[in-house]
């Protein structure tokens, strides 16, 4: 008896891995982090008294280093538990809350129905494409090129016309013996009670073939050629084969490029998605004309751990962008989130690369926020807090938002950083309130929008505390100021002594800002001029280079972050001790990040034991420093530093 495979996977992905072996194994405590999905015991297979077995929920694999056996759920209850293939497949179903499927007769025929259905969708492809390079297809062909498509792109897209007839396709496949029935179960034609002859369902349209994720064609969309047509673009209506809600349009070939590296793209349309590729983005998919469904973003994670969406710059793209938000946040966890990239006004990617190159898309990228960022802009935009009754709601209304995260401990760190946000926004108890006009907290004059009210970068201590989410404090370069970055440089101002003491790792400082850097040459300037024993000579030097708005960015950065160590007012061990533990971390965050890809790169290439062992490692070290990392931001070490300075 054969299962489809959708079940199987369906079934697969909802039961994670370590609820079916956690029935037969104790987990090793030390080892073992739930929060990651990432499970130790000593292996079940083979005698062993310290824990080699290894499986991840996110994979939904386990592995022993020590006797090398591996497999999927079905394979553990198979091999360990004795189970036959129906019957683990039962128990799994029967875990997950799913029905089995019904296997009888008709089932079966249903199948082989499929299989002959993509036939069909196959030869409608094959057609298409002929009849763009035939010559009712010389306008569509003009189109194309006009819009900057190579042939090869058109090719690797499979392209094709959809001629101004109502009934080319359907005759031609007619003549090749493809039953009325399959035709209509295809979608390809428009049939029914009232329609006493049916006829093609696309007409006078480019047509791209949507492939499904083993690049089988499904469906189809279709886009007027005709500047008046009804609609701009049309699907083929859900099918057999075909439901928009589950279909990313170039899932698959995205999936493939990803090995390369990088994160998966999710854009608006099939234009962008193809112009996009011919500009060397070749990770990009995009949903079938309707907002984004859950199952998309979950084909999206299966993808990548942080897809990242990209939205017009417009209202209607930033609604598009919460709506997305909305939906993907009951669902994150450490490894399952999203980043969101805002476009220029007006422009779709396709716009984009073509007006502006590659280099212009790249940016909007690499301007991309997170999450929480999106939320918390939503959240305080536009809004005015000018009483405690409007704070107490604001809090409120975070509250409830973080409260819809499932996952336990992201949900924790949410709430963390909302608190810390609305701290830093308003000031602390002390200080009085501060912004009260929803004004940003680096009071900048004449601001009346709160933070979040631009797509931009801004109000250091919010990136800070963004940061120690220990998300992606490590992998941004070009980025905005950390607060590790921002420890060196400040403390190394303050107390020039120590920028003689470790003279061979400031002269050769990585640093991911951009502004710091700057600060940075000062201080290698001061030195050349032998000034940098003198706090008052470096800090001179520091204005003389223009960065004295730079430089008191940086120390209010690090007062919020409450890194007293660093300041003027410090004792020199305390500063020594502060700055030799951010080069520390800034040396391992700079080293693993590029180890960590490399892992990934080798793992991808051959995923080997060997490798996938040192993958293993080299997160868990990387975890390691982000979790330091994220103490020192603010939340301890720091703080009972404060006490002794
Ligand atoms: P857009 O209107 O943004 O079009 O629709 P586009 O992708 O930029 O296309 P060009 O550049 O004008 O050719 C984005 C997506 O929304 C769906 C399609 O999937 C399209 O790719 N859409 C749009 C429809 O389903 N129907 C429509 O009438 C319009
Ligand atoms: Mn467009």
């Amino acid at each position: 008896m054969r299962f489809p495979p959708a079940f199987l996977d369906e079934i697969r992905d909802r039961v994670p891995i370590s609820q079916v072996i956690g029935q037969r194994v104790a987990w090793d405590r030390k080892k073992t982090n739930t929060s990651r999905g990432d499970y130790w015991a000593c292996c079940p297979f083979h005698g062993e008294k310290s824990p080699s077995f290894h499986c991840e929920d996110k994979k939904g694999r386990y592995h022993c280093f020590g006797c090398s056996v591996s497999g999927d759920h079905f394979k553990f209850l198979t091999e360990l538990e004795g189970l036959s293939f129906p019957e683990a497949v039962e128990k799994i179903a029967d875990m997950a809350g799913v029905p089995m499927p019904v296997r009888d007769a008709q089932e079966e025929r249903r199948e082989k129905e499929r299989a002959s259905l993509t036939d069909v969708m196959e030869m409608a492809t094959a057609f298409f494409q002929e009849r763009l390079q035939g010559p009712e297809g010389a306008k569509a062909r003009a189109y194309l090129r006009d819009r900057g498509l190579t042939p090869a792109t058109q090719q690797s897209f499979r392209l094709g016309f959809a001629p101004d007839s109502r009934n080319a396709l359907k005759e031609h496949l007619a003549a090749r013996g493809v039953p009325k029935a399959d035709i209509e179960a295809c979608g390809l034609v428009r049939h029914g009670d009232d329609i006493p002859v049916s006829y093609d369902w696309f007409r006078d349209r480019i047509m791209f073939p949507i492939p499904d994720s083993r690049g089988k064609i499904i469906a189809f969309g279709g886009r007027a050629l005709a500047p008046d047509a009804l609609a701009k673009y049309m699907n083929s209506p859900d099918t057999e084969l075909f439901h928009k809600g589950n279909v990313l349009y170039n899932f698959a070939r995205a999936r493939k490029a990803l090995a390369k590296g990088g994160t998966v793209i999710a854009v608006e349309g099939y234009m962008d998605v193809i112009a996009l590729a011919q500009a060397g983005f070749e990770n990009a998919v995009a949903p079938l004309g309707t907002a984004l469904t859950e199952n998309q973003l979950e084909l999206l994670w299966r993808m990548a751990p942080e897809p990242m969406l990209c939205f017009d710059g417009d209202k209607a793209g930033l609604k598009a962008a919460w709506r997305a938000a909305d939906l993907a946040l009951p669902s994150v966890q450490a490894g399952r989130s999203a980043r969101f990239a805002l476009l220029p006004e007006g422009k779709d990617p396709d716009d984009l690369v073509k007006a502006e190159g590659p280099e212009a898309f790249r940016a909007v990228l690499s301007e991309a926020r997170p999450l929480v960022d999106l939320l918390w802009m939503r959240e305080t935009s536009g809004g005015v807090f000018d009483t405690p009754e409007r704070r107490a709601e604001l809090e409120k209304t975070l509250r409830e938002l973080t409260s819809r995260i499932r996952d336990e401990s992201l949900r924790y760190h949410y709430q963390q950083e909302m608190r810390e946000r609305v701290l830093s926004f308003f000031g602390s108890s002390r200080g009085g309130p501060q912004g009260q006009q929803g004004g940003r907290k680096d009071g900048r004059p004449g601001q009346p929008k709160a933070p979040g009210g631009q797509f931009a970068k801004g109000g250091g201590g919010r990136i800070a505390i963004t940061e120690s989410l220990g998300q992606s404090a490590m992998v941004k370069r070009g980025e905005a100021m950390s607060v590790r970055e921002a420890t060196i440089i400040v403390a190394l101002i303050n107390h020039p002594a120590l920028i003689d003491e470790n003279f061979a790792h400031v002269e050769f400082l990585d640093l991911a800002n951009s502004d710091l850097r700057r600060l940075h040459s000062a201080i290698l300037d001061a030195m050349a001029h032998d000034t940098a024993d003198d706090r008052h000579a470096v800090v001179a030097t520091v204005e003389r280079a223009g960065c004295g708005e730079i430089w008191g960015r940086a120390v209010d950065l690090i007062k919020r972050a409450r890194q007293w160590p660093a300041l003027e007012t410090a004792a020199l061990e305390d500063a020594r001790d502060a700055l030799n533990q951010a080069l520390h971390l800034q040396r391992s965050a700079r080293t693993l990040h590029k180890e960590l890809k490399a892992a990934e790169a080798a793992m991808d290439a051959d995923p080997s034991d060997e490798n996938f062992r040192h993958l293993i490692e080299i997160q868990a070290q990387f975890q390691d420093v982000q979790a330091t990392e994220a103490l020192i931001e603010g939340f301890g070490v720091s703080s009972g530093r404060a006490g002794r300075a």
